[in-house]
């Protein structure tokens, strides 16, 4: 056992020499493009800034939002001044965010980036992620003379509105965007502080892909519509994805966006137009931290983020990153059968935890799409399922505003379904028909059970 120690002390030693703080992936890039867009991580990230605001009374939401930003911008100031003025100095495309604690550089050479990584509080230098969206199969089929869409019946979210509806709630996607003028959507936009686009700065939103206007008809569609899950709340987005691939530094950016907002052209910040949770349709890899200092930064901030878990399925240990991180909602996909969706990516996650926390209908969704302001088209993916539980989340909040992430996760783990179908699949030894699982997680989202558990126990 101590050689075993002994062993593992010399090789946590030999990764500390500079040269190793420049991923593999970046330095073959770099060989055959000479240029990169890089991402560059400091010692300690900000995770002290977020367990101190954590044990930290607040008067108000605002006031916590406030502070969390105020002391990461300072954190970030301070890790990343010797390195800006490095920068600066050599003319390098760069910018600098707060939420995590990074440097994005573009178009950084091996000179940059070696030069950086000769700096004792740069941890970790990478090149970009590109992450692709959670939405396999489309079709565009209109499904005429429907009330209300199948996944809105299955989670009884109509019977749920006698209760909540989700008044009061800020709702956000970091998606492709969103067609504002879309008739399910357009009544409850906020466009003041509601949009923001790090790829071309657009000042109001718009959607070239589709994906997003989809996901946010699911989560805040209009009555009328019959396609949305919380049409009483209010809803604003950020373009986290230009096209299906999403760029790390524009979700980065979306994360610092969602956590304290700006207006669109990046100005006159305002912490108190913070959304109340964030649906997220991307993700990709596995056992991969990158987005957990944006969550935990949104935790705190009273954000409840929610991920789709990936659509990697049907195999064992698919389940992808970020919706795969210990403190966000990972949501799985089922069918108008009630079964796992074949491509719902499976747990365990890759330290064994159960991942998918839920599952929500992903299949065969009829939404609102961007071709006009009142065309409907049919998505499938995992994408699909987490606006579904998105907008359970958003009629919880409706409900009680002042749950904690903790609680509104514990509420959705309480009052899920368990009757479904089982496919006799086994993962990491636990049958699909036992919960919770690896591939429903604790059950189907069901948002009547999950607003009437949250008005009895507001009521003791
Ligand atoms: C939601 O419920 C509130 C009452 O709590 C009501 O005033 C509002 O019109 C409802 N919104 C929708 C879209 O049904």
């Amino acid at each position: 056992m101590l050689k075993f120690v002994l062993v593992a002390a010399l090789v946590g030693a030999a990764f500390s020499i500079p040269a190793r703080k420049i991923d593999g992936g970046l330095v073959s890039s770099l060989e055959t493009k000479q240029v990169a867009n890089v991402m560059v991580n400091f010692v300690g990230g900000n995770v002290k800034v977020i367990s101190a605001i954590e044990n930290m009374k607040f008067a108000s939401r605002t006031q916590r939002i406030t502070t969390l930003k105020a002391n990461l911008k300072s954190q970030a100031e301070i890790s990343q001044q010797n390195v800006q003025n490095f920068l600066k100095n050599q003319k390098s495309h760069f910018k600098s965010f707060w939420i995590s604690n990074q440097i994005f550089i573009r178009g950084a050479t091996k000179q940059i980036v070696e030069a950086i990584s000769s700096f004792a509080e740069v941890a970790e230098i990478h090149e970009e992620r590109i992450i692709e969206l959670d939405s396999p199969v489309a079709k565009t089929s209109r499904t005429p003379g429907i009330l209300a869409e199948w996944g809105i019946e299955k989670i009884q979210a109509e019977e749920a509105w006698e209760i909540a509806n989700g008044t009061g709630i800020v709702v956000s996607n970091i998606d492709t965007g969103v067609r504002y003028t879309h008739e399910a959507v357009r009544d409850n936009y906020r466009s003041d502080y509601g949009w923001f686009d790090p790829y071309s700065g657009t000042d109001a939103p718009n959607d070239g892909n589709g994906h997003g206007t989809h996901t946010m008809g699911t989560i805040a569609g209009s009555k009328d519509s019959g396609v949305g899950v919380a049409p009483g709340a209010t809803w604003v987005a950020c373009k986290g994805c230009s096209t299906s691939s999403c760029t790390e530094s524009a979700l980065t950016a979306c994360g610092e966006w969602t956590v304290c907002p700006t207006l669109p052209d990046g100005s006159a910040e305002d912490c108190s137009k913070a959304p109340h949770l964030s649906s997220n349709s991307w993700g990709g890899g596995r056992g991969d931290l990158w987005y957990e200092s944006v969550t935990e930064a949104m935790i705190a901030a009273g954000i409840v983020p929610l991920f789709s878990i990936g659509n990697s399925g049907p195999y064992c240990g698919t389940s992808n990153s970020p919706g795969d991180l210990r403190r966000v909602i990972g949501v799985g996909s089922t069918n108008v059968a009630d079964e796992i969706s074949y491509f719902s990516s499976v747990g365990p996650a890759a330290d064994g935890r159960i991942k998918p926390e839920i599952s929500a209908p992903g299949e065969d969704v009829r939404s609102s799409v961007p071709d006009s302001d009142t065309s409907y088209g049919t998505k499938s993916g995992t994408s699909m399922a987490c606006p579904h539980a998105a907008g359970a989340v958003a009629l919880l909040l409706s409900v009680n505003p002042d749950l904690t992430f903790a609680q509104v996760r514990q509420a959705l783990i309480d009052t899920v379904d368990t009757d479904l179908t089982s496919q006799n699949d086994v993962c990491g030894g636990i049958a699909d028909n036992q919960f919770p699982n690896h591939h429903f997680g604790f059950g189907r989202i069901n948002a009547l059970k999950l607003v009437e558990a949250a008005k009895a126990s507001l009521n003791k």
